[in-house]
């Protein structure tokens, strides 16, 4: 994630290259427009997007809920990274130039917003994302909620739950651009945080099922965009080293 101690250099102009494009609006052509604002004191790319909203085109359309790196909705390319408007300062480049584009890999809706959340879901239901109690649970037929776990294994398992599903783990894999079902690095991690939760009884073959191809934890060409993009710092490699190692012998 990009981060300074926010200074502003003084009186100092910034040019948003944005990418613009309405899908839904008839004959609507991908285009760059720039914009011009003042930098201002702690001033992220959000706080830069909301005064270009106002100043010059209510219609700009990018995405935010917390403001606070929490709920993953603010990813976008920036710069050439795909990294969260709201954390990123505006002083982190030098020239004042910043491009925008939105994130590849997910349902444009307009401008710089995408629709995360579809992938996010169907990523979910295929790995059914939740404590299986006995390895063919349905949702919400949990009944043993708290039990004893090792102070360790519960670290490990609070440092994947860290995974805000912005999307830029995604963004940043080739491989989740050439293949249309590649489950991707956020559901790797989501994967291995279930895989690790003792409560969950699902055995080797179960994930195996799940992630065992090439649309799985196979398809990972060990690019390792998701590990440098990702703006919690997710243990990306070694975890989808483990995954990979663990499925070469359930698969034996
Ligand atoms: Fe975002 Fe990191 Fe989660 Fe990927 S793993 S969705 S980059 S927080
Ligand atoms: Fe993609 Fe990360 Fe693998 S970038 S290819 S999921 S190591
Ligand atoms: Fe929530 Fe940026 S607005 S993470």
């Amino acid at each position: 994630m990009s981060q300074s101690n926010g200074t502003a250099q003084k009186g100092r102009t910034l040019k948003f290259h944005i990418l613009r494009f309405d899908p839904q609006l008839k004959g609507d052509k991908p285009r760059m427009e720039t914009f011009e604002i003042e930098e201002q004191d702690s001033m992220t790319i959000f706080i830069g997007l909301n005064e270009i909203r106002k100043k010059y085109d209510a219609s700009l359309q990018f995405d935010f809920v917390c403001r606070a790196g929490i709920c993953g909705s603010c990813g976008m390319v920036i710069n050439g990274r795909p990294d969260l408007a709201c954390r990123t300062l505006t002083n982190t480049f030098p020239d004042g130039e910043i491009t925008l584009l939105p994130l590849p890999a997910f349902e444009l809706i307009g401008d710089l917003s995408v629709d995360t959340g579809k992938f996010m879901r169907n990523m979910s239901e295929r790995m059914e994302n939740w404590i299986h109690e006995e390895p063919d649970a349905e949702p919400r037929k949990l009944t043993v909620l708290e039990e004893k776990m090792d102070p360790d294994v519960a670290t490990e398992i609070y440092e994947l739950d860290r995974c805000i599903e912005c999307g830029c783990c995604v963004s940043a894999c080739g491989t989740a651009r050439m293949r249309k079902d590649f489950l991707g690095a956020v559901g790797f991690m989501h994967v291995a945080r279930f895989e690790m939760d003792p409560r969950d009884k699902r055995t080797d073959e179960d994930w195996y099922d799940l992630i065992g191809d090439d649309d799985g934890v196979f398809g990972c060409m060990s690019l390792m965009g998701c590990e440098d993009n990702c703006p919690k710092d997710l243990p990306h490699q070694n975890r989808i080293a483990y995954l990979r190692r663990k499925m070469v012998s359930a698969g034996t």
